[in-house]
């Protein structure tokens, strides 16, 4: 890139932004959110056909079609700050629904190592999105995103579990690990204990932000994440259930364009029974259930 617009509008003659590199037209609506750049081609992996189409720091970015619906992947790096830029230049070249695909640590003894969570709302402890708007503003995922991904992972047999997430820009005295020499502020020791009494279901580092900037902007937002870890059975293994989030999230994202092209061929725009009836339907062959 060589001059930008300016220094409060950094993106370049043609609309590419400054830390993702993409400009409008190179990306279609629908994008998956991994934090991990390495993620971006084991999600492409399942589609029909994918290529790079930009590289820089943490953001990669692939386009393609899954199962003929146009699709990207972009990864966000770790944490609401390095989210959050990805997010807001993802939305200047069109975006309106994204969904996370991360990795977690449960706070719920009975969710399993490789399950997925779906993530309903999230716990804001995170700093970036508290520059956005006051903490009394709720985080919740978007309802369609959260029933697209419920549906994929019905369909595709992966074990999930639905509930409150918790964001830190921390992942260990924030998530009430100790830090180096066994530093841990009194606000942090125990936090996994606290929210697991009032029923947060893991803990993740980028959801708070994603959901918290969607709702202002007022686009879709969504998170699966693999539990690689219980942290109350203090288990860990990096990796695991990856695949099957991932997964979900590519077939979450071919079932919110199904509902997207049926919402538009009864000229509404939200979802309703009626539209997820004549979506049953069209599964069924057409034919009453
Ligand atoms: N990611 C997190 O933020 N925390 C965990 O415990 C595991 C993955």
């Amino acid at each position: 890139m060589k001059r930008l617009k300016s220094a409060s509008l950094p993106e370049d003659e043609y609309g590419r932004q400054y830390h993702i590199l993409l400009k409008p037209g190179d990306v279609p609506r629908y994008v998956l959110l991994p934090g991990d750049p390495g993620r971006v081609a084991l999600i492409a992996r399942y589609w029909d056909e994918y290529r790079e189409v930009a590289k820089h720091r943490e953001y990669i970015t692939y386009v393609g079609k899954y199962r003929g619906v146009e699709i990207a992947a972009t990864s966000t790096g770790i944490g609401g700050p390095a989210a959050a830029i990805a997010i807001e230049e993802l939305l200047r070249v069109g975006v309106d629904t994204f969904i996370r695909v991360g990795t977690t640590g449960a706070l719920q003894e009975y969710i399993g190592l490789g399950d997925v969570v779906i993530s309903t709302a999230a716990v804001r402890y995170d700093g970036t999105s508290k520059t956005y708007v006051d903490v009394e503003y709720p985080a919740v995922a978007d309802l369609e995103v959260t029933l697209a991904l419920i549906e994929a992972a019905e369909e595709l047999g992966v074990k999930y579990h639905v509930g409150i997430t918790a964001s830190s820009d921390s992942f260990y005295v924030g998530q009430g690990r100790t830090g180096f020499r066994n530093y841990l502020p009194e606000k942090w020791a125990g936090i996994d204990k606290k929210l697991q009494a009032i029923n947060v279901i893991n803990f993740e580092m980028e959801s708070a932000t994603l959901f918290t900037l969607a709702n202002i902007y007022g686009v879709r937002a969504g998170t699966v994440s693999a539990v690689i870890a219980n942290r109350v059975t203090n288990e860990f293994i990096p990796n695991i259930g990856v695949d099957e989030a991932i997964k979900v999230a590519n077939e979450g994202a071919r079932i919110l364009s199904e509902w997207d092209s049926i919402k538009e061929k009864n000229g509404v725009k939200g979802l309703s029974m009626k539209i997820i009836k004549e979506y049953i339907m069209r599964r069924a062959g057409g034919h009453e259930i």
